[in-house]
């Protein structure tokens, strides 16, 4: 999706965007621009079309004295990929930036465009420019004119836009990611649609509600002010230490952040432990089992849909209450019975996820409690939800979710567990941190012995295509792990239940096609009895299997032992690792653009 970011204050502007869009390339983009006050007090504005060194290449030799710069990632929606349909849109009065969707465009343009506005581009963002154009020939004020187009359009949008008379900045949202930042030592202000593009930035961050006006300004002591649309101040908003630091945009010794995110689960599993069973998050997890829901209608999408799956199997199991997981994209249309006391349970890395959005504000209209488990505080889903569990993840940069899945399973079963009072008893709260302790220590161990999977990925990286079949809760573990192949390595892969391949799939099996067979000690016999269907129509077979196990050995052409000896319910976790390793050295071994995929974007704040 688009990113946004802004800057007002006394150091070099168009630096600190630069560097801000630099941070958000990892949301996936096909074109890029700036527009600045120079120190002629002039509005520039520059874009380009393609990655962001096509728009660094174009601005030419710095330095450019600027105090005043908005700058956007585009991601098209509306028109295709070229300079015009760039951001930002501009003319003499004003520019802007857009990130969303304008949905009564078409009729908004009719309209502009009888009264005289002309359309240079094919989008629908430079409607509010012509909006804006027409409200302040009318002698509106800037904010008053970003208010007045801001109530004209419909549909879920971020705009941030640039006054030249004043060089200040206004940014008002609805529905999409929009986030402040105060560095008061250095009496600046930014937005941006992302709080990890301020990260190291900012000492404070303001998270703005939906229809409140942001207006960073130069002029006066109070750098950053918030307004309702009928011109009245506010504080509808939350505001939160920044707690990023500047480190978190840096690979390390990793050629992908998607590797480096791999290796950081152990110790994340670790802290999550610690957050939840004796530390600053038992708050959240006591407030969050204070009423038990009758049914769980747990929606999200991707990844995180699938670390639903586990999530559902674990409250099931456990709770005996009866968990609907449902996709995002489907759960909002198909009228869905909620009763009274069902609780909407969201699961999202970014907390910005459109389909899932809608899906809360559905369940929250037929009163439902709601409740989130996301990684990212101050989210649109976390404001929005009654109560909230953070992953605490970090930022995840790779597009292809892989720290964030673990951290939502894990977070997912803590909650399960509570909620059974697992956590109330001391003796069993032990047991199962000693089991989350564990399984670092599993995943510390596979991480170590990467290389083992790596020669594996590089004697199959080149077949047609690629089944994951599992069993009972390693059913989604193979949904997710054939997710995390096609996304980075481009190749077809297909998750399915092991016992389902020979009711037709199977069809699709011979010699080009390789079945990564996921292999638990749970229903050991019967996903057996699976593989040797495959094996006899030729397919490749890889096992990721319990330890020594020489029956599998024998008839897997590459055999991944693990160790599942008392991890229990932790178990497709721990295998999913193996997955996650193996999708990347594949993609590795392919060349692709393993941390910003083609097509793809990290967070898909558009139906
Ligand atoms: C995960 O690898 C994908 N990038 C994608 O499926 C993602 O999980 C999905 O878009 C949901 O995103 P969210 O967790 O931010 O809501």
């Amino acid at each position: 999706m688009c990113g946004i970011v802004g800057h007002l204050g006394p150091q070099n502007s168009v630096e600190l965007v630069l560097e801000g869009l630099k941070r958000l390339e990892y949301r996936g983009y096909d074109s890029a621009g700036v527009s600045f006050i120079d120190e002629r007090d002039v509005l520039q504005n520059y874009k380009k079309s393609g990655k962001l060194e096509n728009l660094i290449g174009f601005l030419g030799e710095g330095p450019f004295v600027a105090r005043s710069c908005i700058g956007h990632t585009r991601w098209a929606t509306h028109g295709e990929v070229n300079d015009t349909n760039s951001h930002p849109h501009s003319n003499d009065q004003l520019s802007m930036v857009h990130n969303g969707i304008i949905e009564n465009a078409p009729a908004l343009k009719s309209e502009l465009s009888s009264e005289g506005f002309e359309f240079k581009s094919q989008t629908d963002t430079e409607v509010f420019l012509g909006l804006m154009t027409i409200n302040l020939k009318k002698g509106m004020s800037f904010r008053e004119a970003v208010t007045a187009s801001f109530n004209k359009v419909e549909g879920n949008s971020a705009f941030v836009l640039i006054d030249p008379d004043t060089s200040d900045i206004y940014a008002v949202k609805r529905c999409a990611p929009l986030v402040c930042g105060i560095n008061e030592g250095q009496s600046e202000v930014l937005v941006s649609s992302d709080p990890y593009a301020l990260a190291g930035l900012v000492d404070k961050l303001y998270f703005p509600e939906d229809e409140v006006v942001c207006h960073l300004s130069s002029g006066n002591k109070n750098l950053l002010n918030f307004y309702e649309l009928d011109g009245s101040k506010t504080t509808r908003y939350l505001s939160k230490i920044q707690d990023l630091s500047a480190a978190v945009s840096d690979k390390g010794d990793f050629d992908h952040y998607m590797h480096k995110e791999i290796h950081e689960q152990p110790e994340l599993i670790r802290s999550l432990t610690h957050y939840y069973f004796a530390g600053e998050g038992v708050p959240a997890l006591e407030k969050a089992i204070k009423e038990k829901p009758e049914n769980i209608h747990l929606v999200a999408c991707g990844t995180a849909y699938y670390a639903g799956l586990v999530i559902k199997d674990h409250i099931e199991k456990l709770n005996r209450i009866h968990c609907h997981a449902e996709l995002g994209s489907e759960f909002r249309y198909k009228n869905p019975i909620l009763g009274k006391k069902d609780l909407g349970l969201f699961i999202s890395q970014s907390g910005e996820t459109a389909d899932t959005l809608a899906a809360q504000s559905l369940c929250k209209t037929n009163n439902l409690k709601t409740m989130s488990i996301v990684n990212v505080d101050g989210s649109t889903l976390f404001r929005d939800c009654d109560s909230n569990l953070l992953i605490r993840a970090g930022v995840e940069v790779g597009v292809a979710s892989t720290k964030a899945f673990t951290q939502q399973v894990l977070t997912g079963m803590i909650y399960s567990a509570a909620m059974n009072g697992i956590l109330d008893n001391p003796d069993r709260k032990k047991d199962m941190a000693a089991k989350f302790s564990l399984l670092a220590e599993r995943v510390d161990k596979i991480l170590s012995e990467e290389n083992k999977i790596e020669s594996i990925a590089s004697e199959i990286h080149n077949y047609k295509g690629y089944f994951y079949t599992g069993r009972g809760v390693y059913y989604p573990i193979a949904l997710e792990g054939a997710l995390k192949l096609k996304e980075i390595a481009y190749v077809h892969a297909e998750g399915y239940a092991s016992g389902e391949l020979k009711h037709g799939p199977i069809a699709l099996i011979d010699e080009e096609m390789v079945n990564v067979a996921l292999v638990g000690p749970e229903l050991y016999d019967k996903t057996i009895s699976n593989i040797q269907e495959i094996k006899a129509r030729k397919g490749i077979i890889v096992t990721i299997g319990p330890r020594g196990d020489e029956h599998l050995k024998e008839i897997s052409d590459h055999f991944i032992e693990l160790d599942f000896d008392g991890l229990d319910e932790l178990s497709p976790l721990y295998v999913n690792i193996v997955d996650q390793l193996l999708a990347y050295f594949i993609a590795k071994f392919k060349g692709t653009d393993i941390d910003k995929p083609r097509n793809l974007a990290k967070s898909v704040t558009v139906e």
